[in-house]
């Protein structure tokens, strides 16, 4: 009996760790958030967006919600993806990254995905993104041309509707109408990157339901493999989703250099095919090397590539940190 409760405790906390049970709803006072008339003495509240009134009567939009003039990426359960002060750094942002504050490149070439831009994703495969419509509505936060919420709807607040009450899929991300597994660390991982803590999201490479790599293979289709990438060595273009080889150092020293290791969970996060983040199921995924809104290095990278040396003496970590043998 206490046997048969204990393996169900178990078996429940997996299914917590990465099944994507446990999302976080949003909190507080109505009035925070949502604003009946749009009106507040005649005119709209100097602490509301400007370009009002807005979907589901909210005080304002997604980047308007989620940007901050100050260096703290999350302040009072606000999860922050730009700073207009330009203060978020590799050891100030939250585990997306940031945009640039000035978010207007857009051509694959910069160091943050550009909201607004119509330049196609590069790698898109377009019999397969017949649905994205970014290249002519702009790169959005979300919907048929954006990354949260579903696939169908143009505006980006119906594409995630209810997400923010009524949690469903990892950071309110779908591949199609299936929620993306994975489990995001509480505080969105401020303290990992800050260097005071070893709290972090995991990400999931496949456990029957679409992967955090799929989900950018949603528009950069080819680099997720779904086309020219081999399934096995010698790949054409860097694998995600595969496993990480036994023989590797990563693998033989799980413990020493993964678990437990904040600057492997930093700079070259692993994802995992199954419930529990055992070294068995751990594999590489795209954000293995990038950070999904953007980062202070070319491409949304979590370091800077062209710095990184083969023997790089201080180097486990990036490239090296799973390539010991070029360590
Ligand atoms: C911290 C911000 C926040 C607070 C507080 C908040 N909401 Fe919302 N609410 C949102 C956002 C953002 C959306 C739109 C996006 C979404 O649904 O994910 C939304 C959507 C809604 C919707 C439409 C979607 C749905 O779930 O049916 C309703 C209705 C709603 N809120 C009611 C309320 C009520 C009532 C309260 C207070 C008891 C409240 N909200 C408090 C942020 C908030
Ligand atoms: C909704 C479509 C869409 C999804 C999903 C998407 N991207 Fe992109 N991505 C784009 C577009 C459009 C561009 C080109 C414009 C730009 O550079 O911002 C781009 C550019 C990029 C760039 C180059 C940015 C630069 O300017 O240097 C990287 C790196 C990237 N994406 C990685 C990812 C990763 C990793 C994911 C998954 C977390 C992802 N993308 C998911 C649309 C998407
Ligand atoms: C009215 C303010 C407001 C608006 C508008 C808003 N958000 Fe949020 N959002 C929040 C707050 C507050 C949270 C923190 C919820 C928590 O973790 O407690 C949040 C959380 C999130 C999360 C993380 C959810 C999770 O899994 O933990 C995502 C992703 C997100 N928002 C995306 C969006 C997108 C995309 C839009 C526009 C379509 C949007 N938000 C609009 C206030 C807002
Ligand atoms: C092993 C690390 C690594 C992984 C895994 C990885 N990338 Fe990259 N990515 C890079 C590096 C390094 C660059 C820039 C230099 C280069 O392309 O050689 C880059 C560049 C890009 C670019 C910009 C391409 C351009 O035309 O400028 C996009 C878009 C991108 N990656 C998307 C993805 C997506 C989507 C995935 C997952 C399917 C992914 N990456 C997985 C390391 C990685
Ligand atoms: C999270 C771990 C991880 C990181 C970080 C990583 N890789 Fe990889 N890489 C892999 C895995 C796993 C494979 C597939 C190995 C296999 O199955 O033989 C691979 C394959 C490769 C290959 C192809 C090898 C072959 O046999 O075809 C090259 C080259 C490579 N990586 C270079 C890089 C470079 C350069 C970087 C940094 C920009 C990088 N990798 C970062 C895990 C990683």
């Amino acid at each position: 009996m206490k046997r048969t409760i204990i393996i169900s405790l178990v078996a429940l906390l997996s299914l917590v760790l990465i099944s994507g049970v446990a999302h976080a709803a949003v909190s507080g006072p109505c009035a925070n958030c949502h604003t009946m008339h749009y009106s507040q003495g005649g005119s709209p509240d100097a602490s509301w967006g400007s370009g009002g009134p807005y979907d589901f009567l909210l005080t304002n939009d997604c980047i308007g919600c989620h940007t901050t003039s100050g260096a703290d990426p999350y302040v009072n359960g606000y999860p922050f993806v730009k700073s207009t002060a330009g203060s978020f750094s590799s050891s100030a942002c939250l585990a997306g990254g940031f945009f640039a504050v000035t978010d207007s490149v857009g051509n694959n070439n910069d160091v943050a995905h550009s909201l607004g831009n119509t330049n196609a994703p590069a790698g898109i495969a377009a019999a397969e993104n017949s649905w994205y419509t970014g290249s002519t509505d702009g790169l959005s936060c979300a919907g048929t041309n954006g990354c949260h919420g579903n696939q169908t709807d143009l505006s980006d607040m119906v594409a995630i509707k209810g997400g923010h009450h009524d949690p469903s899929a990892y950071r309110i991300l779908y591949v199609g109408t299936s929620a993306v597994l994975g489990t995001g660390a509480a505080d969105y991982e401020e303290a990992l990157i800050s260097g005071s803590g070893t709290v972090h999201n995991v990400y999931s490479a496949t456990v029957g339901g679409p992967s955090i790599s799929e989900l950018c293979g949603k528009c950069h289709s080819d680099f997720h493999g779904s086309d020219d990438t081999n399934a096995a060595s010698p790949f054409i273009r860097h694998p995600t989703d595969v496993a990480i080889p036994t023989t590797w150092d990563i693998y033989v020293n799980f413990a020493t250099e993964w678990t437990g290791d904040a600057d492997a969970m930093r700079n070259h996060p692993l994802g995992f095919n199954a419930e529990t983040e055992t070294v068995g199921n751990a594999r590489v995924t795209c954000l293995s090397c990038h950070r999904a809104h953007g980062t202070e290095y070319n491409d949304c990278l979590r370091w800077d590539y062209n710095a990184t040396q083969i023997a790089g003496g201080s180097g486990t970590e990036g490239c090296l940190g799973c390539h010991s043998r070029q360590r």
